[in-house]
C-alpha cells in the first residue's frame, strides 16, 4: 500500500529539515523527487542522499516566489526525471530572513515577505503543475502549514500565520474546484519540529515539550510518511482537509 512507484513529486524548500524528510520518504515509496531549494548546496545534498539510498531525485534550484523561474525550473526537472509532476508538496514557508516580530514592531515593508512566500510561493508551484494534473486526470497537492494559522499567539508570527491562513483557504477551494479532475488537495498543519531544538533556549524547549502530549518534537520522517499517504492512490477519497500533525498539542 501507499506505493508512489512511477510518480514524479516536487517538494519545495526541501534542502533541509522538514522538506528533506518529506522528499526522502516520497522517494523511498518509489517517487522520483524534484528537490527544490533556494540554495543549490542544500538541494544537491538532499538529492544526492536520496540517490545514495538507491532512489531517484534531481535538485532544482529556484525561488518559489518567482513564477517564471518556477515554471522554467519545473519543466527542466521534469525533462531530467522523464515525466510530469504528479505530486506537489508545498513545503517552503520559512525564509532565511524570517524575523519574529509582533505586528506593532514591524514596518510595512516587512509585511509582505512571509505572505509572498507562503501564499504566492505555494500558488506559483500549483500553477506550474495543476494543468498537467487536470489533463491526465490525477494529481496530489499537499500543503504544509502550521497550527499558527488557526490560533492567535503573542510570539511574533502574525505575518507568517497570515500567509498560512491564506494558503489554507486557497487549498480548500482548490480541492473543491479540482476534485472532478482526480486531483486532491490537503493541508498538513505541523506542530513544533525537531529543528527547533537548535533554535530554542533550554527554557523554551522545556515549555514546548510540556505542551505536547507525546512529549517530543515532530520528526520530518513522520511528516514525510503522512505526506506519502496523502500522495498515494489510496488517499483518493481525502481532499479539502486540514489535518493537525502535532503530537496531540491542543495549543497548536
Ligand atoms: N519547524 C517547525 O517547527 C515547523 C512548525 C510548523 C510548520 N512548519 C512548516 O514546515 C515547513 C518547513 O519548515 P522548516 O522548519 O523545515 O524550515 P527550514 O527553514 O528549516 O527549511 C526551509 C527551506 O526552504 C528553503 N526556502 C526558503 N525560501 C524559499 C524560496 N523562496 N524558494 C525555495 N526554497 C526556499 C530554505 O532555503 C530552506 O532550505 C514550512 O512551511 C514551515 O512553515 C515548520
Amino acid at each position: 500500500m501507499f506505493s508512489l512507484q512511477g510518480r514524479i513529486a516536487l517538494v519545495s524548500g526541501a534542502g533541509q529539515s522538514v522538506g528533506a524528510g518529506i522528499a526522502t520518504v516520497l522517494a523511498r515509496q518509489g517517487a522520483a523527487v524534484i528537490v527544490n531549494d533556494l540554495h543549490a548546496d542544500r538541494a544537491e545534498k538532499v538529492a544526492a542522499g536520496i540517490v545514495a539510498e538507491g532512489n531517484r531525485a534531481a535538485p532544482a534550484v529556484f525561488d518559489v516566489t518567482d513564477l517564471d523561474a518556477t515554471i522554467s525550473a519545473v519543466r527542466s526537472a521534469e525533462t531530467e526525471l522523464g515525466g510530469p509532476v504528479d505530486i506537489l508538496v508545498n513545503n517552503a514557508g520559512i525564509a532565511d530572513s524570517r524575523v519574529n516580530k509582533r505586528f506593532l514592531e514591524l514596518t510595512p515593508d516587512q509585511w509582505r515577505g512571509p505572505i509572498d512566500l507562503n501564499i504566492y510561493g505555494a500558488m506559483n508551484c500549483v500553477y506550474a503543475v495543476i494543468f498537467g494534473m487536470r489533463d491526465r486526470g490525477w494529481g496530489r497537492i499537499v500543503q504544509i502549514s502550521s497550527g499558527s494559522a488557526r490560533t492567535g499567539q503573542n510570539i511574533g508570527v502574525s505575518m507568517y500565520a497570515t500567509g498560512k491562513s491564506g494558503i489554507e483557504g486557497f487549498i480548500r477551494h482548490l480541492a473543491a474546484e479540482t476534485g472532478q479532475f482526480g486531483i486532491t488537495a490537503n493541508v498538513v498543519a505541523l506542530g513544533q519540529q525537531k529543528n527547533l531544538e537548535h533554535i530554542y533556549s533550554a527554557e523554551m524547549l522545556e515549555k514546548a515539550l510540556a505542551s505536547i502530549p507525546i512529549g517530543r518534537l515532530g520528526d520530518p520522517i513522520e511528516a514525510g510518511a503522512f505526506c506519502a499517504y496523502l500522495a498515494s492512490d489510496e488517499a483518493g477519497g481525502m481532499t479539502g482537509q486540514t489535518i493537525d500533525f502535532n503530537g496531540g498539542s491542543q495549543t497548536r
